[in-house]
């Protein structure tokens, strides 16, 4: 149970801080973390002033500034899910298909739905809902191809000042008729939504053509020409998840020399591109995303679920491409960036890899605010930041709790929380230093 925080503007609160200032596989530990084991991080008007040990930071403290005593639990930064669709919601778990026919049968009927602009609201709500249950304090979102799914996202964002990215999906061909746009509509209205809310608070627009498959030429290029107009906006979709999906785009773009490569054509790959999955890419699709600054949704819970492949991070990220993690609701199985790390260390198990505890909390923090581009504002505890911070409790189960009090290192705490923690582990979620999360307790 975590007491009520805040004097005035104030938000203090005392616990074990991990927080990350480069990547832990580039740079010796001192210079890629800072853990402070008794800690006290400090916020005043919802923007970082201070993370440091507790007993040189109290006396600095005005007295009667009320400090949240979370001793015993871990305090990171927001978790940063990369790639995730909350028009999916209603999806997760469904059984027995592959990429294409799961699109099919699950996905496009699911989406469907958002056509009525209410049910739009009440997913919208579970949804984000879901993300701060979780510990997940800013994700990159699809919505549907419906322009009020992503109101209905934004809204919902926007009530609890959370830094949200999302788009509308574009799709004019290979999919039901009653959810295709048009190469000049999907602009029209991709345009409308960054007029009515890019950078307004902390929400920002993300042009969403959904994969290759499904827009034409006409469309990408129109997705090309929108990102050349706006430099600042997001450009998120998906990439060579599943081999019957790669021979589909080489049968569709005959002209192309790889899949990547239909989107480098329509200008679509620079920074603040997100492309999910990237299971299947060629040395020179490797180096195209390095030059360009594009970067790698790893989704291992959905690679799994739908059978589509081992990512091999190491491999990805030693060629110079920005990786980070996303859910992928409703391919994923999960809201819980700490279950994808467990699955993505398994993934990197099965292909004879490394991932270190430490790289993993990196690239579920500082490393998806990389990929975002918005290193300056989230992603660690360095004053100025966005006071945006997950409490995790290391006794949340049982058997947690052995484990944990069994653990000596730091990297030995941290893997068993990922390995066996989840929506559960999340006692608190703060945004702009104010707790929009506390886990009940019976
Ligand atoms: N490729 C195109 N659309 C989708 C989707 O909704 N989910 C996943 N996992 N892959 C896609
Ligand atoms: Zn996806």
């Amino acid at each position: 149970m975590i007491a009520a925080t805040k004097t005035s503007n104030f938000t203090a609160v005392r616990g074990s801080i991990l927080h990350f200032l480069d990547d832990p596989e580039r740079s010796r530990d001192e210079d890629a973390f800072e853990f402070f084991d008794d800690g006290l991080l400090v916020a005043e008007d919802g923007y970082i002033t201070k993370a440091g040990n507790a007993n040189e930071l109290i006396s600095e403290l005005p007295k009667d500034l009320k400090i949240t005593d979370c001793t015993g639990s871990l305090i990171l930064p927001g978790f940063i899910d990369v790639h995730t669709h909350f028009v999916q919601s209603d999806i997760v778990g469904s059984y027995g298909r592959r990429l294409i026919d799961w699109l099919e049968e699950y996905a496009f009927p699911a989406e469907r739905a958002f056509a009525d602009p209410a049910h739009a609201r009440e997913v919208a709500e579970l949804f984000v809902r879901d993300l701060l249950s979780n510990g997940t304090t800013t994700a990159l979102i699809l919505g549907s191809v419906h322009s009020g799914s992503v109101d209905a996202i934004f809204e919902a964002a926007q009530s609890r000042r959370m830094r949200i990215i999302a788009g509308k999906v574009m799709m004019d061909r290979n999919c039901p008729e009653d959810l295709r746009d048009t190469a000049a509509s999907g602009y029209e209205e991709s345009q409308a939504l960054i007029e009515r809310w890019h950078n307004r608070d902390r929400l920002q627009y993300a042009i969403t053509p959904r994969f290759a498959p499904t827009s034409t030429d006409e469309q990408l290029a129109a997705a090309g020409r929108l990102a050349a107009e706006h430099a600042d906006v997001f450009v998120q979709t998906h990439l060579a998840e599943n081999e019957e999906e790669l021979a589909w785009v080489a049968e569709l773009f005959p002209d192309s020399r790889s899949y990547l490569d239909v989107y480098d054509r329509h200008g679509l790959l620079r920074q603040r591109s997100v492309l999910a999955h990237g299971i299947w890419l060629g040395d020179k699709d490797l180096q195209r995303l390095e030059q360009t600054g594009a970067a790698i949704a790893h989704c291992p819970s959905c690679n799994l679920f739908m059978g589509s492949g081992l990512f091999d991070l190491a491999k990805t990220a030693a060629a110079g491409v920005r990786v980070a993690m996303g859910t992928d609701i409703g391919g994923g199985t999960t809201f819980s960036m700490l279950r994808v790390l467990h699955e993505a260390y398994k993934v990197s198990q099965l292909l004879g890899k490394n991932l270190s505890p430490l790289r993993a909390y990196y690239l579920a923090t500082l490393g998806g605010a990389q990929v975002l581009d918005l290193d300056d504002r989230i992603g660690n505890f360095l004053p100025g930041k966005e006071a945006d911070f997950v409490v995790l409790d290391p006794q949340a189960t049982p058997l947690l709790a052995r484990r944990s009090a069994q653990s000596q290192t730091l990297a030995e705490k941290l893997f068993v929380m990922m390995m066996l923690g989840d929506d559960r582990a999340v006692a608190g979620t703060y945004v702009m230093g104010e707790r929009v999360h506390e886990r009940q307790t019976e």
